[in-house]
């Protein structure tokens, strides 16, 4: 049985997407399955923003591909692990959370690195390219400990 991982923000165009690339960039596909999700319902369908495909592209990594898709309390029953990004993720998470066992698999995504510190990732949407470049490095580094528990 694969481990399945959910990485999930607001628009899943600038750092979910980001956040799934960088993962599967790190893991066994053999042995893990990563997706990625958005709370909001704007972006389904849409590739991810160009600044996050091109931040992503510097690191060599391909997220072009990707698609954007709402999050759905579906996912609590395919996924292992669900990375949100800010605690407004968790929060609308978590609302969708119908058992302690789905609650449990909610985790924000830097605790992994600032563990009990509520951090979030900076939602690099309204900003230039330097907010994607730091959002990159913050995702790299949880990444690094995700991979590492799984
Ligand atoms: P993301 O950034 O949650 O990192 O994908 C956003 C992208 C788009 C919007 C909000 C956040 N939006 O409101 O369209």
């Amino acid at each position: 049985m694969k481990t399945k991982v959910l990485m999930v923000c607001l628009g899943n165009i600038c750092r979910s997407p980001l956040a799934e690339g960088i993962l599967k960039s790190k893991v066994d596909f053999d042995n893990v399955f990563v997706d990625s999700a958005g709370t909001g319902h704007w972006h389904v369908g849409n590739k991810p923003d160009p600044r996050s495909i091109e931040i992503a592209k510097n690191h060599g990594i391909d997220i072009s591909n990707q698609r954007g898709r709402q999050f759905t309390q579906k996912d609590f029953q395919e996924f292992d692990y669900v990375f949100v990004m800010d605690t407004s993720n968790r929060d609308d998470v978590l609302s969708l959370a119908q058992t302690q066992e789905e609650r449990k698999k909610v985790h924000l995504i830097l605790d992994e690195i600032f563990p009990n510190e509520n951090m979030d990732v900076p939602d690099p949407y309204y900003g230039g390219n330097q907010g994607f470049e730091n959002v990159y490095q913050m995702l790299n580094q949880a990444c690094d400990k995700i991979v590492m528990r799984l």
